[in-house]
Order: structure tokens, then sequence, then C-alpha cells
């Protein structure tokens, strides 16, 4: 068989593990492997030439440790309304003479490849993103390794925060969900943590902000520093979240960012010494973890063998600790957010710690 593989949507730790594990099995089985380049342009556009590229067992050395895409990222939708690719997928298929694709991304990447396995074309999926709020899937690539980036990032800050006695806000990502700031947050003893899925008053965040430092006033000066996990979608009840511009992709999305920025401002006049940063890219662009390569691998390994067994449509998945497959369409349901009820402390504006939470397996 002959197998195209794409990376699309944002960029991920784990994706080119997964591109490693999908040309070591195939190999195996004696599949031919083509990389797709740039996400689902490769197939969405007519002079393709450049981004076609045959991926042999001599790719899986540097690929299984690389952060990034080395087939690039692009955020194209073939099946936009206004822009409907779908025939030309299918004759630059029929072109490349590709029996199946495995698209690696998440929810638009995957929800394209869903409408696409509805109208015919062979497709498995392969779920990453660093928010990990992908339906259909416990894990999806690249949320370890951002997680590991945001607890020592907010070490980091912490010295400084330390040093100067600051009231300190440290930026995540997260469009709609709050895993990264809540679980981030959660490592690394923030005092508060801010997420997408609860809307939160600045009387609140003020007065959770000054008991913190009232509990602390007699540790010494040491302590008295508070560090606010924000993630980029948290919005002040009312308010919509910040966004970095006025540009959309073609998915409809805005770029989120500048919630830090944007609390730091009205803080500042409570609290002598606020100060923000924000973590973007810094969280995408490390080098997978174990995690991320091993799960990578396994998913490459597991999208190969879905195809050799018919099993097209489907996504390869993560769910109660064992890999499984779950049907494309899934993903096109609403995203996988943190449950205020169970993880967040409405009160506290912090991670709900109950000894029979599984972090990971939320
Ligand atoms: O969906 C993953 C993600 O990293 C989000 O956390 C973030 O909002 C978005 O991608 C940023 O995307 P872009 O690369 O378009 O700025």
């Amino acid at each position: 068989m002959r197998i195209g593989v794409l990376t699309g949507g944002g960029d991920a730790p784990g994706l080119n593990p997964a591109i490693a594990g999908v040309v070591e099995r195939a190999s195996r089985n004696g599949h031919e492997i083509i990389g797709l380049k740039r996400g689902w342009e490769a197939l969405s556009i007519r002079d393709n030439d450049n981004h076609v590229v045959k991926l042999g067992p001599e790719i899986i050395r540097e690929y299984s440790r690389l952060g990034g895409s080395k087939l690039q990222c692009s955020r194209t939708n073939p099946v936009a309304k206004d822009n409907d690719r779908t025939d030309l997928v299918k004759e630059n298929m029929k072109k490349l003479r590709l029996d199946a694709v495995i698209a690696i991304g998440g929810e638009d990447t995957l929800g394209a490849a869903a409408v696409l396995s509805e109208r015919g074309i062979p497709v498995v999926g392969i779920p990453k993103t660093i928010d990990r709020d992908l339906a259909g899937t416990e894990y999806t690539l690249g949320y370890d390794t951002a997680l590991n980036v945001i607890c020592d990032s907010a070490e980091r800050v912490a010295h400084t925060a330390e040093s100067h006695q600051t009231v300190f806000l440290l930026e995540v990502m997260g469009r709609h969900a709050g895993w990264l700031a809540l679980r981030g947050g959660e490592a690394s003893f923030a005092d508060v943590i801010l997420i997408p899925e609860y809307e939160f008053t600045m009387d609140q965040l003020t007065s959770v902000l000054h008991e913190r430092l009232r509990e602390s006033e007699h540790l010494g000066f040491e302590q008295r520093y508070k560090m606010v996990v924000v993630s980029e979608g948290a919005h002040i009840k009312g308010e919509d979240a910040v966004k970095r511009d006025s540009q959309v992709d073609e998915f409809g999305h805005y770029s989120l960012g500048g919630i830090g920025n944007y609390l730091k401002g009205l803080l500042q006049h409570e609290f002598k010494l606020t100060r923000y940063t924000a973590l973007a890219y810094l969280q995408r662009g490390a080098p997978p973890s174990q995690k991320d390569r091993q799960i990578g691998r396994r998913f490459g390994h597991n999208a190969v063998e879905m195809i050799k067994n018919g099993d097209t449509g489907n996504m390869v998945a993560l769910k109660r600790s064992r890999l499984t497959k779950t049907p494309l369409a899934e993903v096109r349901k609403s995203p996988s957010l943190v449950d205020v009820d169970k993880n967040y402390d409405t009160e506290w504006l912090n991670v709900k710690i109950e000894w029979t939470d599984i972090p990971g397996q939320d």
C-alpha cells in the first residue's frame, strides 16, 4: 500500500515521533509512506510537487527526537464552505497513487478528515494538540511536553517573583480548555489558576490574592510573592477572551493572547509590583518529552495497522490507558473541557484536589 501522512493545525511536540512511528511500522509491513507537506494544503492545490516527499526508514532516528513537524503544518481547510476542495483532494490522491491518508491534527485538521472520510476518502487520524481538548481520546500529542515547559517556566518565574515580592501572571495556551493552566498550575503550586471554563470577577481575583498574601505575611519576605497561572482563553465575567489581533484562520478561529498583560494593568493599582510573562510558542516548540515520543511512536504504529485492517474513518485514541480507535466523527463533538464541579475550586480560583483524581485521565 501507499499511504500519505500529513500534520495540520498548530505544531505540537510529538508530531515527528508519530511520523517516525508510521514510517517504522509501514517499512516493516512493506508499505510505502509519502510525506505530504503543510497539512491538507498538499492535497488541496494543483501544483503540489514541492509538497510531496518519500519517507523511508532513514528518517526515523532524526524524526524520533525532534519538536515541531518536519512535514510542516498549515491551517488549510479543504472542506471550507466557501472553498470546498474535496474533488481536488480525491484527484491528488489518485495522481499520487495513495490508498489512504494518515492525518495528524487537532479539532480542525481531524474535523476536516471526518468530513472527507464521510465523502469516501480513506483517512485515519492521530490526535494532537497541546491543549488536550479533543473529544474521543484521553491523550493528545504535545500536552505532556507543554506541561513540562509550564512547570519549568513557573519555577524560573518564581525566582524573580520571590526576589521582588511580585504578583506574577504566567499566561499559558489553551483556547477553549484550561487543562494546561489547571494541571500546570497544580504541579507548580500556583496561588491562583484562571481557566476559560470559569468566568471570574476582578473583585474575586483581588480578594483571593489579598487573602493568599495575608496568609504568608508571617512567613517572611521570601513568601510574599504570588503566582497566577492564567489560560489564554480565560476571561472576566461578561467579557470576551482577549484576542491577539483581528485575523481569523480558515476554520474561523481568532488567535488569543494578552489576558495576562490585561490583568496586570488592572491589578497593578492594587498590588505594587505586578508582572506578566506569556509562554506562547515556547510551550509548543520544545523537544518532545519521553511520553510524547513513546505515545507518538505507538500512535503511528497503530494508525498503519488500522489502515491495514480497513479501519479508515477512525482516529487512534487512548482510553483508560489503552490504545484503541474511535470514529473520526467524534472529534466534531464538543471539546473535552475542564469539569468545573469536579476539578475546579470556584471559591479559591484554584485546582480542586481530590485524592481519587488521577490527573491525565480527566
Ligand atoms: O490549538 C493549539 C494552540 O496551541 C492553542 O493553544 C492556541 O490558541 C493556538 O494553537 C495558537 O495557534 P496559532 O499557531 O495559529 O497562533
